[in-house]
């Protein structure tokens, strides 16, 4: 395939709001060694393309500095990482039988080779991702999805968000007959763990609100409960015997309020602060009921081995919330933000 010598790309130059994100035309990256070259087909977006161009992780000791989540930011950068893509060149030492194959790309860089690695980088983030119309990777972090069922967007949907739903289940423990809470169930991870959680045979009670609540229902949620009326008081009512596992993207006040849910040995497994990350909780209802509190960051490459022959033999229906063209970066991380969405939101290039 013929590969032009300069491409589209939305990338950032310095933390901000939307109109950070320009459109520009630069040349083609070119494959290192190891690498391979892929034409992005489908690029989904994840809230932390939201806090990586805003700055909004903080850091130790410094919650409100302007920061990437591994720490400064190395600028230009192209976000993006969740991507699906077909491979078109390879640098040196590259499997050339890789070539003209749909790929989906694992985003993370982990810490070491083993299959339990953590991760500690992100493409878009630490590296140049898929707000591009081709995107570097290298060579073992792509997966062959060619015969996969699933289209380009319900394939960009799964990285990050299921991914990191799967790392969440893995890492808490989840299992068959189980309770448990899935928490930003309408979300992208939330959704992902409705899903995972109810295909590993757990009652799964879910938290949304308004007119999303019947698409999480629909998503496999047994129950669901409306965060806008008192969250702890109706799971309690629904599931008086206790929760195994909380699967909580939301922390703040529920994360304090809630913790008295678990059952003895239960789990409750955080991923994400969007109502607040200074939390406060009584630890006796911790130490007292041999209860656990998990912190879970994307998936090892365990999870992601999971994801990919979930992938591949569409064991889950990815849902697709829109579909905007990459010129609108700018719209689509707004749509994003405004989270009237149900699912993952995908970029075309
Ligand atoms: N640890 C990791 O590796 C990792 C990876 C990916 C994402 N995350 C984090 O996980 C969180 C969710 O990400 P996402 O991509 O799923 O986001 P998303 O698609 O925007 O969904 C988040 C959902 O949470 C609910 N919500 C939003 N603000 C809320 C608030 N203040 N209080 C309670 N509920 C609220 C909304 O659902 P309802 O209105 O239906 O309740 C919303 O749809 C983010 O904090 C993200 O940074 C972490």
């Amino acid at each position: 395939m013929e590969v032009p010598g300069t491409i589209r790309a939305v990338r950032i130059t310095e933390h901000g709001g939307p109109e950070r994100l320009e459109l520009v035309e630069v040349a083609v990256p070119v494959p290192r060694e190891g690498e391979v070259l892929v034409r992005v087909g489908a690029v989904a977006l994840n809230n932390t393309d939201l806090w990586t161009r805003e700055g909004s992780y903080g850091r130790p000791g410094a919650p409100d500095a302007l920061s990437g989540w591994r720490g400064p930011i190395d600028f230009p950068r192209i976000q993006g990482a969740d991507v699906v893509g077909r491979v078109v060149a390879v640098g040196v030492d590259a499997e050339e039988s890789l070539l003209g194959r749909r790929m989906l790309v694992d985003p993370a860089i982990h810490d070491s080779g083993g299959p339990g690695a953590n991760p500690v980088g992100l493409m878009g983030s630490e590296r140049d991702g898929g707000y591009a119309e081709y995107v570097t990777v290298p060579m073992e972090r792509v997966h062959d999805v060619t015969e996969s069922p699933l289209t380009d967007e319900q394939l960009a949907a799964l990285p990050i968000a299921y991914g990191t739903a799967l790392g969440m289940i893995e890492r808490g423990g989840a299992e068959e007959g189980g309770t448990v809470v899935v928490s930003g169930a309408s979300g992208g991870v939330g959704l992902a763990l409705v899903q995972l959680a109810r295909e590993r045979g757990a009652r799964v009670l879910a938290i949304s609100s308004g007119s999303k609540i019947d698409s999480v229902r629909e998503a496999g949620a047994h129950h669901v409960v409306d965060r806008a009326q008192g969250i702890v008081e109706q799971i309690r009512t629904v599931a008086p015997e206790g929760i195994d596992i909380v699967l909580d993207v939301i922390a703040g006040d529920f994360s304090g309020e809630g913790l008295p849910l678990l059952r003895e040995g239960g789990r409750w497994v955080v991923a994400g602060a969007l109502g607040g990350y200074d939390v406060n909780f009584d630890v006796r209802r911790l130490y007292l009921h041999n209860n656990r509190i998990i912190g879970s960051a994307m998936h090892a490459p365990r999870h992601f081995d999971l994801l990919v022959d979930l992938a591949r033999r569409a064991g889950i229906q990815p849902v697709v919330a829109a579909t905007f063209p990459l010129e609108q970066a700018a719209r689509t991380q707004e749509e994003l933000a405004r989270r009237e969405h149900v699912g993952k939101i995908v970029m075309h290039p």
